[in-house]
């Protein structure tokens, strides 16, 4: 819909993220201070990148160093590593960046330097019910490339895995078998949905700092992000409107676009490439089903 994608070790991006991924493994190297937020597309991405923001804005322990996360623009303060610092095009010095540096990447781990989980930076994945994830990019696509297929059709692109950065189902996988890492936290939407001051102290302690954690959660609501977007001028690198990362905010949205068929489908394709892994959809809580 946005372009042409290749497939490369099983995935499929644009070309220029596979050039910029190979760039990332030859030249980044992660410093122990770094914090990479890992995700699927429409995951929960910009949230978990005000999340982080935030909670280091309101740190008072080891991060003293905010001035450059000043900033409630999420997609400001945290760059795309392989598109503004990696990218042919790339907007932004890696080296200029202060330290803790927090950048956003929707690459697997099979892509990233072996060295992210073992140099000391921190690695935060959020992920979401594909059902969802799902619904959200089909919202995406209508709203940003006014694309002409139908959710059907659009659904098979996603069960196949024919979507930027899919399977979503290998991505998710690559993340969970790396969960028990030092130094890596699973987190899912629905879980920070349900339960907010509770995962944001669990960000804040696995990044080692001491937080407002009412602020943080208050500052990054739904509500509050959606209407501060508003007022932004400019646009994502990605041609992205600030305002079209928020949509509805919600967890089960896909009934009311999916059927239960539909459902079933995502359900099968979790039980063949996840059942080995112990991995599952209740991993969502079952709040989405
Ligand atoms: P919906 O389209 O279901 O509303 P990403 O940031 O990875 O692109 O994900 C976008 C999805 O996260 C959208 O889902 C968006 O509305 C939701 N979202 C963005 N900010 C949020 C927030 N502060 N709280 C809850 N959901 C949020």
């Amino acid at each position: 819909v946005d372009g042409q994608r290749i497939r490369h070790k099983g995935f499929w991006f644009r070309p220029e993220f596979i050039t910029a991924s190979e760039a990332i493994r030859a030249h980044y190297t992660p410093l122990p201070s770094d914090i990479i937020l890992a995700s699927f597309p429409k995951t929960g991405t910009t949230w978990l990148k005000a999340l982080t923001s935030s909670i280091l804005r309101h740190s008072s322990t080891i991060h003293d160093n905010h001035d450059h996360l000043d900033n409630l623009n999420p997609h400001e303060v945290v760059p795309f590593l392989e598109i503004e610092l990696f990218g042919e095009n790339a907007s932004k010095d890696i080296t200029k960046i202060s330290c803790p540096r927090v950048f956003n990447t929707h690459l697997p781990l099979s892509f990233l330097p072996d060295t992210v989980t073992t140099s000391g930076s921190k690695l935060i994945y959020i992920t979401r019910h594909p059902a969802d994830t799902f619904v959200s990019l089909w919202h995406l696509y209508k709203n940003k490339f006014g694309t002409e297929i139908t959710i059907r059709q659009a659904f098979d692109d996603f069960c196949k895995g024919l979507v930027p950065a899919g399977p979503y189902f290998d991505h998710v996988l690559e993340f969970w078998d790396a969960r028990d890492r030092d130094r890596v936290l699973f987190l899912t939407y629905e879980d920070l949905k349900e339960k907010p001051e509770e995962n944001v102290k669990r960000i804040a302690d696995f990044l080692g700092c001491k937080t407002t954690v009412e602020k943080v959660v208050k500052e990054c609501s739904f509500e509050n992000m959606k209407n501060t977007s508003k007022e932004r001028e400019g646009v994502h690198w990605s041609g992205t409107k600030y305002d079209m990362f928020f949509r509805k905010g919600v967890v089960g949205d896909w009934k009311n676009h999916l059927t239960q068929e539909m459902m079933k489908e995502l359900e099968n394709i979790a039980d063949l490439k996840w059942s080995e892994s112990g991995l599952d959809l209740s991993v969502f809580n079952n709040n989405a089903s």
